[in-house]
């Protein structure tokens, strides 16, 4: 693993948005894959800004929350939009449908996604219980797109974007950690003093289950963008 520390967002930001610039200059169609929550939105927002030409670029999303409406102002299909899809055209975007009848079959058919659109850079942020997606700790490394019940951590964090606690969702749809680490590259981005215990098992705890984001040390290409804060019980 590669680790490349930051002053700031606006400088994490610059560094995510050069790969990624790289990445669809030297691809005919390129797979991105997608994540939500505060990291990346330095990143989408120099990709809106610089309208950036993801004309021949696809996208694929980690995760969404079940039983929220693709059009509610809280599911990451909403949040896509307002950060991405709505400003720039990308050639096929893809997202878990969180509100599919049939969740089982829906988790088939986004590993489906991903065989047909292999990932060529991941985007991943990390949770506080060192979750990544939204797989949280004690899911399996061999899982492949799953539902998952949220922990009561997660539902905290989360917690911000929500008018109450009990609007949080219990449940989600996300990509395994099997289907992640098929992606050829991964960036990881983990900023702030409330990252600084899963940056620090990430990097120095055994590889456990116990904490997902720890399998990324066995996988070849993964870049980590982070500052001093995250860094600091390291
Ligand atoms: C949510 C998302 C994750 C994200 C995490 C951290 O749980 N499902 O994909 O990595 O939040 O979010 P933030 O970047 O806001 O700290």
């Amino acid at each position: 693993m590669k680790i490349l520390i930051v002053n700031s967002n606006e400088e994490l930001a610059k560094a995510g948005y050069n790969w990624i610039v790289e990445i669809l200059r030297t691809q005919s169609t390129p797979v991105l894959g997608m994540a939500t929550g505060s990291s990346p939105m330095g990143i989408y927002k120099l990709m809106r800004e610089n309208h950036l030409d993801v004309s021949h670029t696809v996208t694929v999303n980690l995760d969404e929350y079940i039983n929220v409406p693709a059009n509610h102002e809280n599911s990451y299909h909403c949040f896509m939009k307002k950060q991405l899809f709505d400003h720039i055209s990308f050639k096929k975007i893809f997202l878990p449908n969180g509100m599919a009848e049939n969740l089982q079959e829906e988790c088939l058919r986004y590993e489906q996604v991903l065989d047909e659109y292999p990932v060529d850079l991941q985007i991943l942020g990390i949770g506080e219980n060192g979750h990544i997606g939204f797989n949280e700790p004690g899911t399996s490394f061999s899982s492949r797109t799953h539902v998952i019940q949220l922990t009561e951590s997660t539902r905290h964090a989360n917690r911000r974007f929500f008018n109450h606690e009990h609007d949080v969702p219990t449940h989600a749809i996300t990509m395994g950690i099997a289907s992640i680490m098929k992606a050829k590259r991964i960036m990881l981005l983990a900023m702030g003093t409330a990252k600084a215990s899963a940056v620090r098992q990430l990097l120095e705890g055994p590889i456990t289950e116990k904490c997902p984001a720890t399998i990324l040390r066995e996988h070849p290409d993964v870049l980590i963008i982070t500052d001093q804060q995250a860094l600091s019980l390291c």
